[in-house]
């Protein structure tokens, strides 16, 4: 079947946070096309409406994924507007400062783990309830690469994405036999707001320069990849079609971690 003309979502009760964001957004507009119905979180009101304007029918919730009574209140929102959640897209996240880790500060710490590693697990924890009740559930988060082996750039972030990681795996034995998968992806660098401020983030013209330069040449395939490269997979580890496939933590990184 032509991936433009799948309906694999079809009245589908559907989270994704981090939703005003590069990734976030592509997830819910290819969610969208598919059928499912959004709840649209993120803690940036404008990113979030403009969000909404390419998901027609989608709700959206203003919040911040640190604090549970926020995550609550999109999770009642959810059931109160379309029924209980099917499926939860948790994209939420925020880099790090590029220092080494014994250079990060206690506040830096703090956020980045905050934001990153309670972020997915309160979505988890308010959102998989409902999938309970219905009897199925699909979960993914993003960790990254930098979640699977360690970062001499982006220290802190690469320890909250390794937390994601085992999250995720955790959450697949809770909930295994619950006919509740869930499932991460570990994207390389992906074009985005956040490559560009972390790229920024390195100093002058030839400093930042020299930074793209090396975190391309980390891929084999020599370029970053496109957030749609990103959708893809994300789709695929929501969707019915990966039926037995629950724990994983995919690479989507141009070979980086071949
Ligand atoms: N872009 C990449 O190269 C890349 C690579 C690997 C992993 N990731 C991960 O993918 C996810 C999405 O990244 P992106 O590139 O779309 O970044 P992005 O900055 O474009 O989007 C992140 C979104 O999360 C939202 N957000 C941040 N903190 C929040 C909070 N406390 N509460 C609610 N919302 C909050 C932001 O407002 C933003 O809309 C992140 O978890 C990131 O770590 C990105």
């Amino acid at each position: 079947m032509n991936a433009g003309t799948q309906r694999r979502f079809e009245g589908r009760v559907t989270v994704v946070t981090g939703a005003a964001g590069a990734l976030g957004r592509a997830c819910a507009a290819s969610l969208a096309n598919e059928g499912a119905k959004l709840v649209l979180f993120d803690r940036d009101p404008n990113g979030l409406a403009e969000t909404a304007a390419i998901c027609p029918g989608s709700e959206t919730v203003v919040g911040d994924v640190r604090y549970a009574a926020d995550v609550k209140r999109a999770a009642e929102a959810a059931r109160e507007r379309f029924g209980p959640v099917e499926s939860l897209v948790a994209a939420a996240g925020i880099a790090g400062p590029s220092k080494k880790a014994i250079e990060v500060e206690e506040d830096e710490f703090d956020l980045l783990f905050d934001v990153n590693v309670k972020g997915s697990w309160l979505a988890a924890k308010y959102l998989i309830p409902q999938m309970r009740e219905l009897g199925r559930g699909s979960v993914v988060l993003f960790s990254s690469a930098a979640g699977l082996r360690g970062s001499p750039v982006l220290s802190v972030y690469s320890a909250t994405k390794g937390a994601v990681t085992l999250l995720t795996k955790s959450l697949a034995l809770n909930h295994a036999t619950e006919n509740i998968r869930v499932n991460c992806v570990c994207p390389g660098t992906i074009e985005s707001p956040m490559v560009r401020l972390s790229i920024a983030d390195a100093g002058d013209a030839t400093a930042q320069s020299a930074r793209e330069d090396l975190q391309k040449s980390m891929h084999p395939m020599q370029r970053f990849g496109l957030p749609s490269e990103v959708v893809g997979a994300v789709l695929y580890l929501l969707s019915d079609e990966a039926s037995f496939t629950t724990g994983v933590a995919l690479p989507i990184d141009g070979g980086r971690l071949a």
